[in-house]
């Protein structure tokens, strides 16, 4: 099987985690395995590799890939990263492990899948699940939610400024017809933005409604404080924590849990003596995010908008 995905920031990541032979990781989104199979070579066959990923296609595409590549220090788990914690505890696998990474979004494979429903230039069903048992679907956010919750996702996930026309348009095509296909949201975006700003976009028109719904079917930033909450308890001292985000939503989840979990007091500036009793757990690796080089851009156009960082557990 075919699982298309060239993996940003590899070379940084490894260069984070430095994984080193005997060691034991997590790549909590496996998606194509780049990361996985670079991890599991450099960790070599008394080490160990977990990876996660909620599309049951890329558990049984890295198996082969794995395979081939005979690389059988890996164990998949087809499971979203929330759950972490209890899917290691349920399968007894024990920590501490030396890393974790995150590579989060969704794989070229899975944008390429015209029966995902991800991409906007071609059709497909109101889908972008990453996983089948999905409790929701893009046509039950469509079709179902009110005005203000379309609104408020399409402005706050998609970063959108023609949020509140783009919600009203919805609401109304689907009083007379509901949606069940993904060009008929393009459709939408071409009649509802005004001709002067579309000619002027240099992305394609529906990016930032596409990337709204996806986060929001998927529930990702959720998904993602959930995972960063229990990474603490997972590593061993000294483990590192690598996340490549390609949103700002993700980026700031990522950036403001470094910094809280670095610091030693969190109460406000005017209290006299700390009360909380926080103390810092990880050492923030880099100040600012590791982003792609040129030649990274130029040889995968995706990596633009990748941000690394990364964190060391410190006690
Ligand atoms: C950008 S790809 C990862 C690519 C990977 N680093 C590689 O080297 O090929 C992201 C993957 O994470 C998976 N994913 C996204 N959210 C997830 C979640 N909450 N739990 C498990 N997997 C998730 C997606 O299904 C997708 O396959």
């Amino acid at each position: 099987m075919d699982y298309q995905h060239q993996p940003v920031l590899l070379e940084e990541v490894l260069a984070v985690l430095q994984p080193q032979p005997g060691q034991r990781f997590i790549d909590a989104t496996l998606g194509g395995a780049g990361y996985t199979a670079a991890l599991a070579k450099a960790v070599g066959p008394k080490g160990l590799v977990v990876g996660f990923d909620l599309d049951p296609l890329a558990i049984a595409a890295a198996q082969e890939k794995l395979s081939r590549e005979k690389l059988s220090n890996v164990l998949l788990i087809n499971d979203n990263f929330a759950n972490l914690s209890a899917a290691l505890t349920e399968r007894q696998i024990a920590g501490p492990f030396n890393g974790l990474v995150l590579d989060l979004g969704l794989s070229s494979a899975q944008l390429a899948d015209r029966s995902r429903g991800f991409s906007f230039n071609q059709a497909g069903p109101l889908d972008m699940a990453f996983g089948p048992d999905s409790p929701l679907s893009t046509a039950e956010i469509v079709n179902h939610w009110t005005e203000s919750k379309l609104r408020r996702i399409i402005s706050e996930y998609g970063e959108e400024p023609w949020a509140g026309p783009l919600a009203k348009a919805i609401v109304s095509r689907r009083s007379r017809q509901p949606f069940v296909n993904s060009q008929e949201l393009v459709e939408i975006v071409q009649t509802t933005l005004p001709s002067k700003y579309l000619a002027k976009s240099r992305q394609h028109p529906a990016t930032k409604l596409f990337q709204a719904l996806r986060i929001a079917t998927n529930q990702e930033l959720d998904n993602l404080s959930a995972i960063l909450d229990q990474s603490l308890g997972l590593l061993c001292l000294n483990g590192r924590i690598a996340a490549v985000s390609f949103h700002s939503l993700e980026d700031r989840l990522v950036k403001q849990f470094f910094l809280r979990e670095s610091r030693d007091c969190l109460c406000p500036p005017e209290f006299p003596i700390c009360q909380c009793g926080h103390h810092a757990r990880l050492k923030i690796i880099y100040r600012h995010p590791v982003m792609a080089s040129p030649a990274e851009i130029a040889a995968n156009p995706r990596s633009r908008s990748a941000k690394l960082r990364a964190a060391q557990k410190i006690v």
